[in-house]
């Protein structure tokens, strides 16, 4: 199964989101590799500092830029999950990813301004869709005020009303220092003791293999 994670922003957490689902499925004892299409080479980092540290369990890495569909399609033969982490931009990587891929999970901040980037995503989508009709879109949204105070919109289904290509997903990723603090350890948040972001990840995982 390949999972494409994509948006069309700098920054909202995509290399977060893909690093601790790449945990949470080796956890569950799926063989996983994690393919870094960024040349910001983000995950490859964290993946080299996992490495260094010996962390069990293992997790493949493999860095692809260009055109990645026949290496991702390769992949798929070998490893139970592959997870892709592309740049926060509309990329050779993305589009290419996106005609390979089974799932492709948008992810956004409860932001106007990630918002305002889904018009264009939807055309990609629909360009993608002509080579790969099966493609399954998910919408996530991450870095949602963990301040109960705070009364922003953040039921996906709500808040992606406008974006009908876009499922929304029912897992929300609040902002929590966990996510921050684990990336240059080389863990997820499944292997800390931040409470709320183990559920939170384990969620998602859990309804993306629903
Ligand atoms: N849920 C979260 N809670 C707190 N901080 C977060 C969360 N998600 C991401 N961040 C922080 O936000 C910044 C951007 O995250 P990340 O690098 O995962 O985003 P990205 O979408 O991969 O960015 P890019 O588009 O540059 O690849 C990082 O500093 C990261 O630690
Ligand atoms: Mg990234």
């Amino acid at each position: 199964m390949i999972i494409l994670i994509g948006s069309q922003k700098g920054g909202p957490g995509k290399t977060t989101v893909a690093v601790n689902l790449a945990v949470e499925f080796a956890r569950q004892g799926k063989d996983v590799c994690l393919v870094d299409a960024d040349n910001q080479r983000s995950a490859a980092r964290w993946h080299a500092d996992r490495e260094e540290q010996g962390r069990q369990p293992a997790i493949a890495c493999v860095e692809k830029l260009g055109t990645i569909n026949q290496t991702l399609h390769d992949l798929d033969g070998r490893y139970d999950i592959v997870i892709v982490d592309v740049a926060g931009k509309d990329s050779k990587e993305m589009r290419t990813g996106m005609t390979a891929a089974d799932t492709l999970l948008v992810v956004v901040r409860p932001s106007q301004l990630d918002l305002d980037t889904l018009d264009h995503m939807t055309e990609v989508i629909d360009q993608a869709m002509d080579f790969n009709p099966e493609l399954d879109v998910r919408g996530l949204i991450t870095q949602a005020p963990s301040n109960p105070a705070i009364t922003e919109r953040t039921d996906a289904g709500e808040y992606l009303a406008d974006y009908p290509r876009i499922r929304p997903l029912e897992t929300v990723i609040h902002e929590r220092k966990a996510y921050r603090d684990v990336i240059g350890e080389g863990l997820g948040v499944v292997e800390w003791s931040n409470q709320k972001a183990k559920a939170e990840i384990q969620s998602l995982a859990a309804e993306l293999m629903a």
